[in-house]
């Protein structure tokens, strides 16, 4: 029996739904530790998630170098900095991955969005405003740790995706940013997913000793959104710029991919009718001096 027949997206399903609600989910990957596997995630549950009809951005927000361009082969002539300097429009610098996804290679302007003049804000929000038609997730990358520039990302997201890998360091790291984010910035519901994890009684390990001791000491809540493998595929797919669910879709990790994703569909967030829309998302993100002040 080929277990991933019943994974696979029918045809009819690949084509893009249309957003009536215009409502758009975004979702903001993180992790305490550096290294855990956040790019590889962002890009393979974004590509998943076209597979299912949905019509996904991904933000790479990492100022860091491994940057989701790299990671897809990509070759981006323009930033974000190209539309803040007016000189370039949206349609512009997005990048077209697999699966149809879309990219905004945000990455080396995204300091620069703190210091944004009025006339700069104005002018993103609006380019964005034709978006909120156009997409219905936005999935964002936002490099590691507990610097000011990830933590404003989680915070105007809808939902936190923590991703964790086995190692004891990387749970440590995890839980400190879990406490920050609650602490500082009154975040107190994370999804967790475990990735490179040897199997599911590994995962189920780390969910649990997380959940207990964030749960006992931090006035939050961790949802449980699974755990994808180690699989040395991965990296062979790294290495030839590609993502591993395109280069193999038969292969026990780009299964999980579709199990995350059945998953990210399934749960629903609240979303007020405001907060859906994309330039909310952005007035969420130059609220960042009001932020530094809780
Ligand atoms: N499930 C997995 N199985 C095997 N290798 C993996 C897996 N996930 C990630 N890797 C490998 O781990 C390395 C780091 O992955 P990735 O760049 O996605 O991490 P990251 O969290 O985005 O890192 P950074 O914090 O530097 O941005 C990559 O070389 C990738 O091949
Ligand atoms: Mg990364």
């Amino acid at each position: 029996m080929d277990q991933a027949a019943e994974l696979r997206v029918p045809p009819e399903r690949m084509k893009s739904a249309p957003n009536p609600g215009q409502q758009i989910r975004v979702v903001s990957v993180t992790s305490g530790k550096g290294g855990v596997g956040k790019t590889n995630i962002v890009v393979n549950l974004a590509y998943a998630l076209a597979m299912r009809g949905k019509r996904v951005m991904v933000l790479d927000a990492d100022v860091g170098l491994a940057n989701v361009d790299i990671l897809l082969g990509l070759n981006p002539q323009y930033t974000i900095q190209h539309l803040l300097n007016g000189e370039k429009g949206l349609t512009d610098i997005l990048v077209k991955g697999p699966g149809g996804i879309l990219i905004l290679p945000a990455s080396s302007g995204i300091q620069e969005l703190a210091e944004l003049t009025r006339e700069q804000r104005i002018h993103l929000l609006s380019a964005f405003e034709t978006m909120d038609r156009k997409i219905d997730i936005l999935v964002i990358d936002t490099g590691a740790g507990i610097s000011s520039n990830v933590m404003y990302f989680n915070v105007a997201a809808h939902e936190i995706i923590v991703v964790v890998s086995p190692e004891p360091t990387s749970i440590t790291d995890a839980y400190a940013l879990m406490k920050v984010m609650s602490l500082r910035y009154a975040e107190h519901h994370f999804n967790l997913l475990v990735n490179g994890a040897k199997d599911n009684i590994d995962a189920d390990k780390v969910f649990e000793k997380l959940s207990m001791v964030a749960e006992r000491f931090l006035n939050i809540s961790i949802s449980y959104l699974g755990y994808i493998p180690y699989d040395n595929h991965v990296k062979k797919a790294v290495k030839q710029q590609k993502i591993v669910m395109e280069r193999y879709p038969e292969a026990t990790v780009s299964r999980s991919f579709h199990v995350l994703a059945e998953k990210f569909l399934k749960t629903s967030v609240p979303i007020t009718s405001n907060r859906g829309n994309i330039k909310f998302f952005w007035r969420q993100l130059f609220k960042r001096d009001d932020l530094e002040k809780r």
